[in-house]
């Protein structure tokens, strides 16, 4: 519990405790437009639809519902579910891992800018942990060397998101192999946060899972993003590191014991008919991005854009002189209502923001946005 007492503010978390229901349009936001609660249970089949009418709500399963388990296994190639663990949301499961993996005298390489918490819980267990910076003169890509000269004999555990948040990069196969072979050699485990997986634009571009690469690799899934369900609070971690998982669970017991009933049934329809379910997610993405080309082509000479090759999000930056993106998103939330995220949430400096695209709202937003251009940019 050390860890809680000495955790910094989780600065996005912050941010968007103050605007996110402030508002009008999110423009900035990772999660996928909410599945509709009535479309999902028609999607129910017989088993489930038995699950969730005769639903009693006690506690459930610790290590989450057995029948839940074995369908996110199925998202692996050679998992079963036992070597699944639900958590509340991949939030929970970054909290448990960090701290049963790591401690003082560890160290621990995480690639940056990135989600907070994949770099703050570590460093809150008093590990020595050090960011994999991505750079957008490289396109995002992971540096392999770098990487390489991070390493150090008390590297315990590597920490990659793919595809990534904010930027939208996803390694090409060669890297990701590379990653994996480093991270073999090294002897450290790998942590895939996998939360925005199968959302490639081009599904050639999809990557192994980290759990499945190899024996020490860790995948982290969540019903948030490619799911559209972040509602359910629905995550877990999934390895053939059977120890680990029981230690993880062992920590769960001072987190939250055991996940939500009603979101463990709910989880298990959206995963079943998942053909269904990422089709839309898809659908909404593709349509988004293709508007977000259009007006980066329009306004090449005052932001950059370096298109995302996966999920929902991606960190172009404002290239004005003289403005701050800072300043420039007060002014947007001010005359506009709709909300960007500039880098300095993730601790990013150089005026970028983030850019969030897997809502419907985007095409109203993106207009407002350019209105707001055209009066304060030109
Ligand atoms: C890369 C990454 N990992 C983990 C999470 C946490 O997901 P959840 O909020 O569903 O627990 C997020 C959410 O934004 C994320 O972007």
């Amino acid at each position: 519990m050390m860890a809680l007492m000495r955790i910094a503010d989780f600065a996005l978390e912050r941010y968007f405790a103050r605007w996110e229901f402030a508002v009008e349009h999110l423009l900035c936001a990772s999660d996928l437009q909410g599945y509709p609660m009535a479309e999902l249970l028609a999607l129910a089949d017989p088993e489930t639809r038995a699950m969730w009418d005769g639903l009693t709500l006690g506690y459930t399963e610790s290590t989450g519902h057995p029948v839940l388990r074995r369908e996110i296994a199925s998202l692996y190639d050679g998992l079963g579910p036992d070597d699944v663990l639900v958590f509340a949301g991949a939030e929970e499961g970054i909290f448990c891992l960090a701290n049963v993996m790591l401690g003082p005298g560890d160290h621990a390489i995480v690639t940056w800018p990135g989600y907070q918490s994949l770099y703050e819980v570590a460093r809150a267990t008093g590990a020595d942990v050090m960011l994999l910076e991505l750079r957008e003169d490289a396109d995002w890509a992971i540096d392999i060397d770098l990487l390489r000269r991070q390493l150090t004999p008390a590297t315990r555990l590597i920490v990659v998101n793919a595809p990534h948040n904010p930027t939208g990069m996803l390694p090409d196969r060669a890297t990701f192999d590379a990653i994996v072979a480093i991270a073999e050699e090294s002897g450290a485990h790998l942590l895939l946060d996998e939360v925005y997986r199968f959302l490639e634009f081009d599904a050639a571009d999809r990557l192994p899972a980290g759990a499945d690469a190899t024996a020490r690799g860790i995948s982290l899934g969540v019903m948030s993003k490619s799911f559209a369900m972040a509602g359910l609070r629905i995550g877990w971690l999934a390895t053939r590191d059977r120890d680990l998982l029981a230690r993880c669970a062992g920590f769960k017991d001072y987190t939250t014991i055991c996940s939500s009933a009603p979101s463990e049934v709910l989880a298990l329809i959206g995963l079943r008919a998942r053909d269904t379910v990422l089709a839309r997610s898809r659908e909404i993405v593709t349509a988004n991005i293709e508007r977000l080309d259009a007006f980066f082509d329009d306004w090449a000479d005052r932001f950059t854009w370096v298109r995302p090759r996966a999920g929902s999000v991606g960190f172009p930056r404002l290239t004005v002189p003289g403005v701050t993106i800072d300043d420039w998103a007060a002014g947007l939330i001010e005359a506009a209502g709709v909300l960007l995220l500039p880098g300095s949430q993730f601790g990013y400096g150089g005026n970028h923001f983030r850019l969030g695209f897997g809502r419907t709202d985007l095409p109203v937003a993106l207009d407002r946005l350019e209105q707001h251009a055209r009066h304060t940019l030109r």
